[in-house]
């Protein structure tokens, strides 16, 4: 039985097949994005990846309500598997702040379900490192989480020649917009108009903008002068002073699809413009108080980024180490009346911390030290007697018969 189309199995190096995944990279991944949130002062928390259908519904926008993995469950209750999770955070966030000081800084790597055409970096099923900062307007906190994701990226060994900031304000295009509509029901039309411009034809732009009292080459000039605003200025020189000024750039052709964005809003791309945005995030002040009712009103702001365009970037950057057993020790058993004390022995090493493996049943000892081989274990160890044990550096081929007791201080 094959798996559903845009979804993933991730299995342990050596991948058996080129249409796999990596487990060991998923893990590289989620270690690296754990980290630099810690060194930031984000803490983790998590949802449930089933919410109310409603949940997504009215806060997203229409292009996320159409991916929609939703179903009616055995209760009758209407379901939906989470495409995000900027929602279920307000959620919490509005049921327990008083219990938080703010700014509330928290991160989250939720496995994420919409139903998309399968295409190049987009799949039915991605991880999403999210980090969300609540309960602050001044744009120190917009610098501050686009610091983050730059410092993350660079973690993998990405620099300013691989990856750029896009960094944009809906505030600019409103102020546009209001210049040009009185309507504002219109505006989140225009906000998705500029969104696909550059996916869609020219035509095709053209028209979209016309049907709203706009024209493609204003649009453009506006784009092009591309002058900062107030906040993005103080954005740009807050970065600057932490030395970031080479991963940033205005660019208002970045507005972003999701409808609850009311400010900053950015978006992180390969300089080469090879793959689809690595991350994606902004201000959300209204949405916390849509989704509580009215009754919290907190600002906020965040990213998402996808493990699926990062580890297509770090492969094509040939930034990914090689993933191996991670084992330390493996024990040869070749004399079985030592089973017992090579048990006890291999216990005690796990207890202090070492990872050891070593053969459940006998073997024979080629059989054994060819796993031990294919493990790429640091040292094998093999009992000599019930008291002495043979110590052996894999790589060096250096060997020392030692104490039970000592065994330990020789696998450095
Ligand atoms: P988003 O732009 O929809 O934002 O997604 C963020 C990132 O997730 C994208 O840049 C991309 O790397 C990845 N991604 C999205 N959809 C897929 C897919 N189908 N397959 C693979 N990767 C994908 C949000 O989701 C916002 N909730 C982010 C946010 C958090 N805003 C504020 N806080």
């Amino acid at each position: 039985m094959d798996r559903l189309p845009g979804f993933r199995d991730f299995y342990p190096e050596p991948l058996p097949h080129h249409d796999v995944w990596s487990a060991d990279a998923r893990q590289y991944i989620f270690e690296k994005w754990r980290t630099t949130a810690r060194q930031y002062g984000f803490r983790e928390y998590d949802g449930p990846p089933l919410e109310p259908l409603e949940l997504f519904t009215t806060k997203s926008g229409e292009e996320i309500v159409g991916q929609l993995y939703n179903f009616t469950d055995k209760g009758d209750r209407a379901v939906s598997l989470r495409p995000e999770m900027t929602p279920t955070l307000a959620r919490m966030v509005a049921a327990h702040e008083r219990n938080y000081k703010k700014p509330i800084k928290w991160f989250a790597i939720p496995q994420l379900f919409r139903y998309e055409r399968q295409q190049k970096g987009r799949l039915r099923e991605h991880f999403q490192f999210n980090a969300d900062l609540i309960g602050e307007t001044d744009p120190a906190a917009d610098a501050e989480l686009i610091a983050l994701v730059i410092d993350t990226l660079r973690s993998f060994g990405l620099t300013a020649e691989d990856f750029v900031i896009r960094l944009s304000s809906r505030n600019a295009w409103h102020e546009y917009f209001k210049a040009g509509c009185s309507d504002l029901a219109h505006e989140y039309n225009f906000f998705q108009a500029i969104d696909k411009l550059e996916r869609a034809t020219p035509e095709e732009n053209e028209q979209k903008l016309a049907a709203l009292g706009f024209s493609l080459a204003g649009v453009n000039a506006f784009i092009e002068t591309g002058a900062p605003t107030g906040e993005l200025q103080s954005i740009l020189d807050n970065l600057a002073a932490r030395g970031l000024k080479d991963f940033v750039k205005v660019d208002y052709r970045v507005i972003r699809g999701l409808a609850y964005y009311t400010g900053v809003v950015f978006e992180a791309f390969d300089r080469k413009g090879e793959f689809r945005a690595i991350a994606g995030g902004g201000r959300y002040n209204n949405l916390v108080k849509l989704i509580s009712g009215g009754k919290v009103d907190l600002p906020a702001l965040g990213f998402g980024m996808g493990d699926v365009v990062l580890l297509e970037l770090l492969k094509a950057r040939k930034l990914l180490p090689k993933f191996d057993s991670h084992m330390d020790v493996y024990v040869l058993i070749e004399d079985e009346t030592l089973r017992a004390p090579s048990l006890k022995l291999i216990h005690d090493l796990r207890g202090h911390g070492f990872a050891v493996d070593y053969p459940l049943t006998p073997a024979k000892p080629d059989k054994q030290f060819k796993r031990a081989q294919e493990l790429k274990v640091r040292h094998t160890v093999k009992l000599e007697s019930d008291a002495y044990v043979r110590v052996r550096n894999a790589a060096s081929r250096d060997e020392v018969v030692t104490g039970m007791g000592d065994v330990k201080n020789h696998l450095g």
